[in-house]
């Protein structure tokens, strides 16, 4: 049997359609998701007496067998024999035992199938990912702690800004890639719903338990809708969705570092092993990785528009053209996981130039808002404050001066408020010590973010492990 259907067909698939429309070598992917969903079926049949309780049996140790060969033969070496890796297992059990491999495919169809097994995939795949950004996250609360005394100018516009610490410029990351588990988990929760039972499109004439099969694949429900449940690839939208934004905070990770690790900015100094050269220039050191990652942003963008596109314009039910979700799904997930554990280690191996970092800091431009805020402080109306910061900004800029070298005459000539404390404002660590609300880069306030997001994500890393664990054991 090398078909899951043809009996009513005359003749064989043209081999140029064979080889357009065969997905095995795609769908290999899902050997262990379908392989898991195929045991839960057959153990179903057996319980509902569809067939007896020895064929059932059979059915699962059968399919084990074929699972384990399967994973030690190349897959791919046989991709212009099967149609996809429904067909595969299919004929793999039915040459291990005979007729009775037949029985299997009862009361559903590749449709509820391959809807199932996708989902039994894909929050594995999750999983996976919120375990390595986890691990990002952890690195770049480390590197924060490390680093907890360094100063850097904060940016708008690129234009240097008001003074930050670094830690508190690495947290902001933090927070992002939290948002990006937090979707995934949503995305997750969604798809938590077992489409196994709806059949081709409408159900099935055979008494089978749905919820049974849901329990057993460790899904919360069966889905409501046997047409929605075939026709339904929100999951992969939304965690292509979720994997495009992550990506958006990749690059933008990735381009804060290669401009600090510019001569530039020196802030940073990238590790050799994650640094390349140019074949003509001897003294270059090119943060290549990091621009790779920034790079791949653009597939991750292309497999969520590849999906949206293809399911926007097709009637319920199935339709083939939803066989083209794989490649952008297994791309993103895999583009996501390598990136994430490429760019943990450039981050957890990454110098800190705190010299340079000092240096930039001073920067007086950088205190102008401190110098204004010190003047509404003295009770000078906020816009006046403003102006009056401006004209000497101005001064300074004409006499290629700094705010910190004005003379004090300069600053009474243009208010009465200022008094000789105003040049104390000139020092990056006065300057984040004063700053004063809930989630702004006063030490003590970062201090205490690193702390608990420590004790976070250890905890959430703990809980991975064990799910993991669980995971293997029920297997
Ligand atoms: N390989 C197909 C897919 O991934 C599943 C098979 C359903 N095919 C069909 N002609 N009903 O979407």
């Amino acid at each position: 049997m090398k078909k899951m259907w043809g009996s009513r067909f005359k003749s064989d698939l043209h081999e140029l359609a064979k080889k357009f429309s065969y997905s095995l070598g795609v769908d290999h992917e899902l050997l262990n998701a379908e392989v898991q969903t195929s045991i839960a079926h057959a153990k179903m049949l057996g319980k509902v007496s569809l067939i007896s309780e020895k064929d059932s049996r059979a059915l699962v140790s059968g399919l084990r067998e074929v699972l384990g060969t399967l994973r030690r033969r190349q897959v791919t070496s046989v991709m212009n024999e099967y149609e996809d890796i429904h067909t595969l297992i299919q004929a793999s059990l039915e040459k291990k035992i005979g007729r009775l491999g037949r029985k299997l495919h009862t009361a559903r169809s590749r449709n509820d199938l391959v809807s199932t097994s996708m989902r039994i995939y894909l929050r594995g795949k999750i999983q996976g990912l919120f375990e390595v950004i986890n691990k990002f996250q952890m690195t770049l609360v480390v590197q924060a702690e490390k680093n907890q005394k360094v100063l850097i100018p904060g940016y708008t516009h690129l234009q240097r800004a008001q003074v930050v610490l670094l830690a508190h410029h690495l947290l902001a990351y933090v927070e992002m890639f939290e948002r990006d588990k937090s979707r995934l988990l949503d995305a997750r929760k969604r798809f938590n719903e077992c489409p196994l039972g709806a059949g081709a499109l409408a159900g099935s004439n055979l008494p089978v338990d749905r919820r049974y099969v849901a329990q057993l694949l460790g899904f919360q429900k069966p889905t409501a809708n046997s047409l929605d449940s075939v026709s339904d690839r929100d999951f992969v939208m939304e965690t292509l969705s979720a994997i495009a934004i992550l990506f958006t905070h990749l690059s933008r990770i990735c381009e804060d570092l290669i401009l600090w690790n510019s001569q530039e900015f020196g802030f940073i100094e990238v590790d050799d092993q994650f640094s390349t050269g140019s074949s003509l220039m001897p003294h270059k050191k090119n943060p290549d990785i990091l621009e790779l990652i920034r790079g791949k942003t653009g597939e991750a963008y292309g497999n969520l528009v590849s999906v949206l596109t293809t399911m926007k314009g097709l009637p319920l039910a199935y339709n083939r053209d939803m066989q083209e979700d794989k490649k952008p799904l297994f791309s993103s997930l895999q583009l996501a996981q390598e990136s994430l554990s490429v760019l943990e280690m450039t981050v957890r191996t990454l110098s800190v130039n705190e010299a340079n970092c000092l240096k930039a800091s001073k920067d007086s431009f950088l205190f102008a808002t401190d110098v204004l805020e010190y003047l509404v402080k003295k009770s000078v109306p906020f816009r006046e404050a403003h102006e009056i910061v401006g004209r000497l900004v101005q001064k300074v800029s004409e006499s290629h001066s700094s705010l910190s070298g004005l003379p004090f005459e300069v600053y009474r000539k243009h208010s009465r408020a200022f008094q000789k404390d105003v040049y104390e404002l000139f020092d990056p660590q006065v300057s984040v010590s004063r700053k004063w609300p809930i989630g702004s880069t006063r030490p003590e306030l970062v201090t205490k973010q690193i702390r608990a997001w420590k004790g976070r994500l250890k905890l959430e890393a703990l809980r991975f492990k064990r799910a993991r664990r669980r995971k293997q054991s029920s297997f």
